[in-house]
């Protein structure tokens, strides 16, 4: 006979506003990124460059690039973005060779530069809220998003460590048998970080905001775009309606 069949564990939506879910069960927080912010996208490129670039690359992104949509100039960008190249029209490499990061974490640390499409912004700002301490895992934490993920918490200084919270219901399925679910409840700090809980979200949304921007470093000016082109389409019509007019003023 077939007994519990269910997950080890069903993750509960969140009574958490606006939580959608993503990957599996898991209910991912909105990120509530502002890609038009260009304040947030700058400090969201000086915490990518200080606290992930030294594993992961963004490869299909040039500093130029970056420099001109986060209106820095070649100075601003050489002084605080470019810790590991030297001309602006490199790409952004990881610090850490590939072949010894994969030994060290058992997989190598993918490129960033597509991840906000990819996964999705609210994937990425969950992802970098969700770890949490574990004694079972190599590197002391776990992943709520991506479980047993080998990426160690690398903002816990800035963050603290959290545990995660779960609580066991039981109920009965419709055959009378009893089902022990855990829902996920969220998370309790262990230990205080430098930033307090607001702040640490803000790192992580402009964090989030810069990878969700150089995945598609043409949005902004797409939706500039956009506007212009509304604003022809718009007149043409008024200049079509007054053509009509006349030309129809000698029929009728
Ligand atoms: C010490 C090395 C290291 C640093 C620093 C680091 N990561 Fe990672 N990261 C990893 C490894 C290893 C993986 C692969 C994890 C896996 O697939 O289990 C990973 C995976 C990821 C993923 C993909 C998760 C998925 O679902 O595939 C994202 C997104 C990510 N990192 C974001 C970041 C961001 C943002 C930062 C900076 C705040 C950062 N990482 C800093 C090692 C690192």
């Amino acid at each position: 006979m077939s007994t519990n069949t269910c997950r080890p564990f069903i993750l509960a939506a969140l009574a958490i506003a606006g939580t959608a879910f993503g990957a599996g069960d898991v209910a991912l927080e909105k990120a509530a990124i502002d890609p038009g912010n260009v304040n947030s996208l700058q400090r969201g490129a000086a915490n990518f460059m200080n606290y992930c670039s030294g594993c992961h690359s963004a490869k299909y992104v040039r500093y130029k690039t970056i420099g001109k949509y986060l209106s820095l100039s070649e100075e601003q960008l050489i002084d605080n973005l470019m810790f590991n190249a030297e001309k602006t029209f490199e790409t952004i490499n990881a610090a850490m060779p590939e072949a010894d990061a994969e030994r060290w974490f058992g997989k190598a640390p993918p490129d960033l530069s597509l991840v906000g499409r990819a996964k999705g912004a609210d994937y990425v700002y969950s992802f970098l809220k969700g770890f949490y301490v574990d004694a079972n895992s190599p590197t002391g934490v776990n992943n709520h998003v991506l479980q047993h993920t080998s990426m160690p918490h690398v903002l816990w200084q800035l963050q603290g460590y959290q545990q995660a919270v779960y609580t066991e219901h039981s109920e009965e399925d419709a055959e009378g048998r009893a089902v022990t679910t855990q829902h996920f409840e969220g998370f309790e700090p262990v230990t205080e970080g430098s930033l307090d809980a607001e702040d640490y979200d803000l790192f992580v949304r402009d964090t989030t905001n810069f990878l969700a921007y150089i995945a598609e470093p043409i949005r902004s000016d797409r939706r500039k775009l956009g506007v212009w082109v509304l604003i022809y389409l718009f007149v043409f019509l008024i200049i079509a309606r007054m053509l009509k007019k006349q030309l129809w003023k000698d029929v009728t």
